[in-house]
């Protein structure tokens, strides 16, 4: 969840806590298991929250530390945990760690000369080199992010100690995990060695996987661990290469999920998805790592755009939820809703991701449910029928599809932990089968990528659970699937 976009409780225009818990009903319905909500702490907002000032304390543009806690504890009366995100990378070059002197060694920082950056690593959101010249302390330091994002120098044992005690301030009261961001990149070969030209410029955020790395997480792991209760943590591993990605489950003792981000740059393809999912199954099985399954987030383009129509946005709702592993819906998906178009004017974003950040429409009136004033970005398109009440009562909606295909994961031991099989389908259809443990329970998908009718035979008597194109729809499978539509089946009549 982008907490800054999903619901507005005191109109000013920006989504907040206070917002957030009034709608968490809509979650619920949903069938949601947890929520990751993206930082809402203390923040000169460069990087939209990713840039934090204050660990242990709320934005006073999200509201306060008393309106955390009641939105945990409803949250959890709802049956709905609560991740939040770590930031361990960085903090904002307002943090009381970076402007005080004593802790100058807390970052990392290089002599030099000031025409001079220490190597040619990149730094993420433009074209321009990851070092910044300090006139302060006369060095340069570094930024794997914007400028004002200085990177912890994770060697100095200090810095382990203050981002354990921001775990332990979180986890005392009572989240149930963490979202940590980018935390391949916290470990550094501390002789900045150059980004090789086969990297060919890209920033240094996306091949940063230095083995100093891992003994951090084995740390963040034993605390969480030593807490009760499931603490989990989720790493945003971004390296797009699914083999190193899942060198960070460690030997069970790393993170508990990492995001795999290959298949979200993956075409709407059912070779190239097929490929992306065995390669996903194989590397996971090869370090027993559970998957992850995401489509679309505050850092991409929606997949409802990328794939261009609500009717393969429905058929990737069956895939994102039918694979093996741990799938990660965006809020909005569930509406259906593509990036809005931002005027030049309205820009506000220096990564260029304003379009998947739109603010939620809540319902079709002028306001679509943010009080008092125009909203911090503009409204998705269509967002006078594209919006929560409405979709609501309309079964055949996408937002029902959602409901529907969670819910029955939620009751099929075959979906939640079953092992993944392909199965024979025509070019244009990936087809496979999910098994329970016990053989009990059988589910089989079958995703039509292309626009006509495919014939898909299958063995035994089969039944639509849940279809794409229609979440009303019931009755035996026939043998055939129309075009730019899934199918979920059970064995029967
Ligand atoms: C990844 C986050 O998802 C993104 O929004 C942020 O800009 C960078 N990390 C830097 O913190």
């Amino acid at each position: 969840m982008y907490p800054r976009s999903f619901a507005d409780g005191n109109g000013d225009g920006v989504g907040d806590l206070i917002g957030l818990r009034r709608r968490l009903d809509h979650l619920a319905e949903l069938g949601v298991d947890a929520v990751w909500l993206s930082p809402f702490y203390r923040s000169p907002m460069a990087d939209f929250g990713y840039d934090v000032a204050d660990h242990t304390d709320v934005d006073p543009l999200f509201g306060t530390l008393d309106d955390f806690d009641a939105l945990l504890a409803d949250a959890h009366a709802r049956g709905i945990r609560v991740l939040v995100d770590l930031v361990p990378n960085h903090t904002s070059d307002q943090h009381p760690w970076f402007r005080d002197p004593a802790k100058r060694d807390w970052y990392i920082r290089r002599d030099g000369a000031p025409d001079t950056p220490p190597n040619n690593w990149r730094a993420a959101f433009g074209d321009y080199p990851a070092w910044t010249w300090d006139e302060a302390s006369g060095q340069w330091y570094l930024h794997l992010f914007l400028p004002q994002q200085p990177d912890l120098d994770w060697a100095n044992p200090e810095v382990e100690a203050a981002m354990h005690d921001v775990m332990r301030f979180w986890l005392d009261r009572g989240v149930d995990g963490f979202r940590i961001d980018v935390v391949h990149g916290i470990g550094k070969d501390p002789a900045l060695p150059d980004d090789p030209p086969e990297v060919g410029g890209l920033p240094h955020a996306t091949v940063n996987d230095d083995p100093r790395t891992h003994p951090f997480i084995r740390r963040m792991r034993a605390l969480a661990d030593s807490y009760d209760g499931d603490r989990v943590l989720v790493g945003e591993v971004y390296l797009l290469d699914t083999r190193k990605v899942v060198a960070y489950y460690g030997d069970g003792d790393e993170l508990h999920l990492a995001f795999n981000f290959p298949p979200l740059y993956t075409a709407w393809d059912a070779g190239k998805w097929r490929r992306q999912i065995e390669r996903a199954e194989a590397e996971h099985n090869a370090v027993g790592g559970w998957p992850t399954w995401v489509l679309s987030n505050h850092d991409n383009v929606r997949h409802c755009t990328r794939y261009g129509s609500e009717a393969c946005a429905r058929a990737a709702a069956v895939l994102l939820l039918t694979l093996r592993g741990t799938p990660f819906v965006y809020q909005g998906d569930e509406l259906g809703l593509e990036d809005a178009e931002v005027p030049a004017d309205r820009v506000v974003d220096p990564g260029g991701r304003d379009g998947c950040r739109a603010p939620i429409p809540w319902d079709g009136s002028a306001d679509h449910g943010w009080p008092d004033g125009e909203p911090w970005l503009p409204f998705p398109a269509g967002a006078d029928t594209r919006n929560v009440a409405t979709l609501r009562t309309d079964e055949g909606s996408i937002l029902h599809l959602y409901r529907r295909l969670l819910a029955v994961r939620r009751g099929s031991p075959a979906l939640r932990t079953g092992t993944w099989r392909a199965l024979d389908a025509p070019d244009g259809v990936l087809a496979y089968e999910r098994r329970s443990q016990d053989g009990a329970d059988r589910r089989v998908v079958i995703v039509n990528f292309g626009d006509a009718a495919a014939t898909v035979p299958l063995d035994g008597r089969w039944r639509i659970d849940v279809e794409a194109a229609d979440p009303t729809a019931t009755g035996a499978y026939e043998g055939s699937i129309s075009g730019s539509n899934a199918l979920l089946l059970s064995t029967g009549e």
